[in-house]
């Protein structure tokens, strides 16, 4: 399905877990500007270093870091799918620039899909998120708890809590997004690009199902 959108919501609504469902559901490419960034930590690059300070602090990473990284996405030969933009943009130059590729590859936004959540919920499920460190696989300690304490289910990898994801660096991410991000929903109104809001605080799959049937319309 050719259809790019941005699945847009605070840190833990739920945009890489429904991001990943949809890209396999429609055959969809998942650009998710957050596991760009820690795959490049991991790696040791020096994108990598530089972000990891950003992200431990609960702050954004640089315009230029991330546009960099959504404008080879975009120029790349495969992406002849939709692109689910996870996580990206962000702030208002990045959401002009994103206008701007998206125009030049003559590639029309299907909308913003909002991920209501609310902050209690969010905290909860950030506090409870563990992530496997060597499949990538996510797990949650409350609503997807995996087998074994700690152990990925898939390949007996350790599971770890994201630094980021400590009480103090998630209080101050939802103050980046309030501040920062939030916002953009007035911008994309403003420039009538379709605004979808979903209940976010639903099951996995009743989310899933919402997102489809949206969609699909
Ligand atoms: P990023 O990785 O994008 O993090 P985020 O937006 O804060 O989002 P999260 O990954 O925390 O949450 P999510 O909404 O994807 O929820 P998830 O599905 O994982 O960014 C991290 C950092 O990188 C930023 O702080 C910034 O520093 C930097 N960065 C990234 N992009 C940037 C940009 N464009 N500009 C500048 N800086 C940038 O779910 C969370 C947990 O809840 C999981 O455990 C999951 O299992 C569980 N869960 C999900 N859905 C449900 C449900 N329906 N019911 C119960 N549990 C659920």
């Amino acid at each position: 399905m050719k259809k790019d959108l941005i699945l847009f919501g605070p840190p833990g609504a739920g945009k890489g877990t429904q991001g990943a469902l949809l890209a396999d559901h429609f055959g969809m490419l998942r650009l998710s500007t957050g596991d760009v960034l820690r795959d490049a930590v991991r790696r040791g690059t020096t994108m990598g270093s530089e972000a990891q300070r950003y992200m431990n602090a609960g702050e954004l990473v640089p315009d230029e870091v991330i546009l960099g990284i959504v404008r080879d996405y975009l120029n790349g030969e495969a992406v002849n799918a939709g692109v689910i933009c996870d996580g990206f943009p962000r702030t208002l130059p990045q959401a002009r620039k994103l206008n701007h590729l998206l125009g030049e590859l003559n590639r029309p936004l299907f909308g913003v899909i909002v991920l209501r959540v609310d902050d209690e919920m969010l905290i909860k499920r950030l506090s409870g998120r563990r992530s496997c460190g060597a499949c990538g696989a996510v797990y949650n300690v409350y609503f997807e708890p995996p087998r074994a304490e700690n152990v990925c289910d898939s390949c007996s990898g350790p599971l770890t809590l994201r630094p980021d994801d400590e009480a103090a660096t998630v209080r101050r991410r939802l103050e980046v997004y309030n501040e920062q991000t939030a916002p953009l929903v007035e911008y994309y109104e403003g420039a009538s690009v379709p605004i979808h809001h979903v209940n976010g605080d639903q099951a996995v799959d009743a989310v899933q199902r919402d997102l489809i049937t949206l969609i699909e319309k």
